[in-house]
């Protein structure tokens, strides 16, 4: 929702707004402003974090770019989760760096995961970046640049305790005015063998309530209907006051974001097996406007398995999470995660996860076969033993089995009417409208007179594929 064509007038930093209060435009007191070109790879949490540089930069006079060509700063925030990650802002560092050798006076910056993980790598070895931040240094960004066009090494990736960058407004990038993710904390304590989060991300902390609430209120006020909270393990989210009379934990916190308007759709992710309790269950219960929707990935179906990744809990627990799911909340859909290919993981261990997938009946899941990572407990302790061929067939049977359960799942649905909440155009067609159900289920309809993104209607459903529902408006 930015565009670069907008005439520049001499006022610092006036923003210029659209009817939803969505940032347009930020004007500068340069005869041509400073912009900046950002890139972002990996969890939403990445994209939330770039929203929060980009209000840093906004605040040094820089504008938000789409197109490289015309930045004078360009940005990418890194994901390290998986070896093709890497290889995916590898590629886009060479063809920056192209543009850079065209137009000298270009800086580039690494931020993010890859940046924590790779440290000065990126900036000496390799020669390919100005500038390296990791996600904890952000607010050090204006004396980076600064150091950078001064020409000296540009990097910060100490990780901290206690950032949670609660006090800065985010700049939403890319968004349809209707959507918005909000991070509730930061890091992760766990261990888990496989995963390189907790070394590029720090320490887990969470971020003050009350600029929660206001960060939530303000996009109510602004038009949002949507907002997703965001953590590495949402479940784990505690924090108290300094006098330490006041402790709030996630079942209490999302019925406070639940009670800003029944009009705001309150959404989470990631929710960890071994954290998610009854009591969060039941506040999603209670909400009509807490989404009927829970990710809770399972990672493997075996509990050999389980325990060598460290999830700390078994298959047996994650089972009996998922039937106190389906007991207190009978209408919640259930997506997941999962590795597919871990360390000597066998042929019934695998077929151990693809029962575990048909019994938790999951809408949806995102599948990946294992990649090891540099210092993780995994890379360390075990050997990365299986086959490429053989992680790949059993990533496609995962992944076919998954579309024919979200098939059925969505079937399931023909002949239901659910409330919509229309978020814009459908990719296919401008005369249809698309957005979710509580479920989280992409819905399309044909667009009626009068409606818009932001809008809530009934939706009977028709018709349904693997990922997504058909319908009409339900008409009074
Ligand atoms: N905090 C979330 C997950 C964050 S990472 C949780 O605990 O569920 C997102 C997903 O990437 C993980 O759930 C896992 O399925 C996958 N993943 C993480 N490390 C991986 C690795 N080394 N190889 C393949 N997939 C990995
Ligand atoms: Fe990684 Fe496990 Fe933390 Fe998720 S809970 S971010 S998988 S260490
Ligand atoms: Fe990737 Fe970092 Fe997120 S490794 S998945 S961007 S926390």
């Amino acid at each position: 929702m930015y565009d670069d064509n907008i005439t520049l007038s001499g006022v610092k930093n006036e923003i210029l707004t659209d009817k939803q209060g969505e940032v347009l435009f930020y004007q500068s007191d340069l005869p041509q402003s400073k912009k900046f070109y950002i890139e972002s790879y990996g969890c939403q949490m990445n994209f939330s974090d770039s929203e929060i540089v980009a209000s840093i930069l906004a605040e040094e006079g820089y504008s938000p770019t789409r197109e490289m060509e015309l930045a004078q700063l360009i940005l990418v925030n890194t994901c390290s989760i998986r070896e093709k990650a890497e290889d995916t802002v590898r590629q886009r560092l060479t063809v920056f760096n192209k543009f850079k050798k065209d137009n000298p006076g270009v800086m580039i910056g690494v931020l993010g995961c890859m940046a924590e993980r790779m440290k000065s790598k990126l900036l000496e070895e390799e020669k390919l970046v100005d500038i390296v931040v990791g996600p904890d240094a952000y607010r050090d960004l204006p004396k980076l640049l600064q150091n950078a066009g001064d020409g000296q090494q540009s990097i910060n990736v100490l990780l901290s305790r206690e950032e949670t960058y609660a006090d800065i407004a985010p700049l939403r990038l890319e968004s349809n005015g209707v959507v918005a993710f909000i991070s509730i904390m930061r890091g992760c304590d766990n261990m888990c063998s496989f995963c390189v989060v907790p070394f590029t991300r720090g320490r887990e902390r969470s971020r003050d309530v009350y600029s929660i609430l206001s960060e939530a209120e303000d996009l109510f006020s602004r038009g949002y209907r949507d907002i997703t909270l965001l953590g590495q393990n949402v479940d784990s989210y505690k924090w108290e006051n300094p006098d330490g009379n006041e402790k709030i934990n996630f079942a209490s916190l999302l019925e406070k974001v639940a009670k800003i308007n029944p009009a705001l759709r309150v959404r989470f992710t990631t929710s960890h097996p071994k954290d998610i309790t009854d009591e969060v269950l039941l506040t999603i219960k209670n909400y009509s406007n807490i989404c009927k929707y829970i990710h809770l990935p399972v990672q493997s179906g075996n509990s050999r398995i389980l325990e060598l990744m460290n999830r700390t809990y078994d298959s047996h627990w994650y089972k009996e999470r998922v039937e106190a799911i389906y007991r207190i909340i009978p209408d919640c859909a259930i997506s997941s995660d999962i590795i597919t290919g871990f360390c000597s993981e066998t042929e019934d261990e695998h077929r151990e996860t693809l029962e575990m997938m048909s019994w938790a009946n999951y809408s949806m899941s995102y599948m990946f076969f294992y990649s090891e990572r540099p210092g993780t407990l995994a890379a360390r302790k075990f050997k990365d033993d299986i086959p490429e061929e053989i992680k790949k067939r059993r990533l496609n049977e995962i992944v076919e089995l998954q579309r024919n359960i979200s098939l059925k799942h969505n079937l399931k649905d023909v002949g239901k009417t659910f409330e919509v909440l229309i978020e814009g155009d459908s990719k296919k067609s401008d005369q249809y409208f698309k957005g979710r159900n509580s479920q989280n289920k992409m819905v399309v309809f044909p667009k009626l007179p009068g409606l818009k993104p932001g809008d809530y209607v009934y939706v009977d459903i028709h018709e349904a594929n693997a990922a997504t529902l058909k319908g009409k408006v339900l008409t009074k």
